[in-house]
C-alpha cells in the first residue's frame, strides 16, 4: 500500500443553503455555503471487490449492490481506472439532512481514489458519484463540498467564491430522512401545472441576490429577513412539511433573526441565523424534541 493511500483526504466539507435552493436546479442563482462538520476518506486496496466502510452512518457496501453508494463506486472507480479499494469514510456529517453528505461523500472518496487532486478534475469525478444520489443535481453541493467557504452558484458558471467572514450557524435536525431526487422532481411535476410554483422558482433565485448583498455587507438583520423570505417561497412551491414549519416557528420565536429549511426540504434541517441567541434557539429545538448544533457557516478549514 503506498503511503498516499494510507493518508486520510483533507476534509470535505458539508454545506448548507442560505437561499436558492430548488431555483439553483432551473439555472437561478444560490448563495450556500460550507459548514465546519464534513468527512473525510481513506483508500485501501483489497482483493475481491470493492467496498465502503462508514461506521458513522453504519453503512457497509459492497460495490456489486443495487444500492446509491455502490453506483457512486462503480462509476468513480472506473473514471479514476482503478479497482478493488475499500474506501474507510470518517466524520461528523449528518447524513440524508440536506447538509451535502452526499456530495461531501464523493469528494472525499475523489480524493481518495486520486491522490492531489483538485480544482474542475475533483469536481468532474465527484459529480459522477453524486449524480447516483440525484439524478440531475446543480452541483452546488460538490462545488462547496470542495472548495468550502462562501459562494454564490449557477449551474452555467459554477461557483464564485465571497470573501466574506465565517458566521455561526444553528442547524436543527428533523431526523426525518428524505431524498432530494424525490423532492426535485415533485417540484418539476407541480411546475408543470402551477404558476405559484414557477413564480415561487424565480422568486427564490432573486432573494438569493439579496443575501448576496446582505451577506458581504455583514448586515445579518437584513439576511435573516431573506431567510424568512425564502421560506414563504420554499412554502409556496410545496418542499416544507409542518416538522419544519415547527421548528422555524420556534426558532424565530427563540430570536432568530431568521430561520428557514434547507437543502431539498420535506424532512432533512433547517438553518437559524441567530447571532447570540444560538443556545436559546437550540433549547428551543430540543423542547420540541430535536436535536441541533451550531456550526461555522463559511468555512475553510
Ligand atoms: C441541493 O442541496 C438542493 C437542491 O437545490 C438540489 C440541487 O441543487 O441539486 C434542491
Amino acid at each position: 500500500m503506498s503511503l498516499s493511500e494510507q493518508r486520510q483526504t483533507p476534509k470535505a466539507w458539508g454545506k448548507i443553503i442560505l437561499a436558492g435552493e430548488h431555483a439553483v436546479v432551473y439555472g437561478h442563482t444560490a448563495l450556500a455555503g460550507a459548514i465546519t462538520r464534513g468527512l473525510s476518506c481513506r483508500a485501501q486496496p483489497c482483493t475481491g471487490g470493492s467496498r465502503l466502510l462508514a461506521p458513522d452512518w453504519h453503512l457497509d457496501v459492497a460495490q456489486a449492490e443495487d444500492h446509491p453508494v455502490a453506483r457512486a463506486m462503480r462509476v468513480m472507480l472506473e473514471a479514476a481506472d482503478r479497482s478493488d479499494i475499500i474506501f474507510h469514510v470518517d466524520g461528523d456529517l449528518p447524513a440524508a439532512a440536506g447538509l451535502g453528505s452526499s456530495a461531501a461523500l464523493c469528494v472525499a472518496m475523489a480524493r481518495a481514489l486520486v491522490p492531489g487532486i483538485d480544482g474542475e478534475r475533483l469536481v468532474q469525478l465527484a459529480n459522477l458519484g453524486e449524480q447516483c444520489f440525484h439524478e440531475r443535481p446543480s452541483g452546488v453541493d460538490v462545488a462547496l463540498s470542495s472548495q468550502g467557504g462562501f459562494g454564490v452558484y449557477q449551474r452555467a458558471s459554477g461557483l464564485r467564491q465571497l470573501p466574506c467572514a465565517a458566521l455561526p450557524i444553528v442547524v436543527g435536525l428533523s431526523g426525518q430522512a428524505r431524498r432530494t431526487a424525490a423532492m426535485v422532481s415533485g417540484v418539476a411535476e407541480r411546475m408543470k401545472s402551477s404558476a405559484q410554483v414557477r413564480e415561487g422558482i424565480d422568486e427564490l433565485g432573486r432573494l438569493a441576490k439579496d443575501a448576496e448583498t446582505a451577506l458581504i455587507a455583514c448586515e445579518h438583520e437584513a439576511l435573516g429577513s431573506v431567510m424568512n423570505a425564502c421560506q414563504v417561497q420554499l412554502e409556496r412551491i410545496g418542499v416544507s412539511i409542518a416538522i419544519l414549519d415547527a421548528m422555524i416557528a420556534a426558532a424565530r420565536s427563540a430570536g432568530a433573526l431568521g430561520a428557514k429549511l434547507t437543502g431539498a426540504g420535506g424532512g432533512g434541517a433547517i438553518i437559524a441565523l441567530a447571532p447570540g441567541r444560538e443556545e436559546a434557539v437550540m433549547k428551543a429545538l430540543a423542547d420540541l424534541g430535536h436535536q441541533s448544533f451550531v456550526t461555522t457557516v463559511g468555512a475553510r478549514q
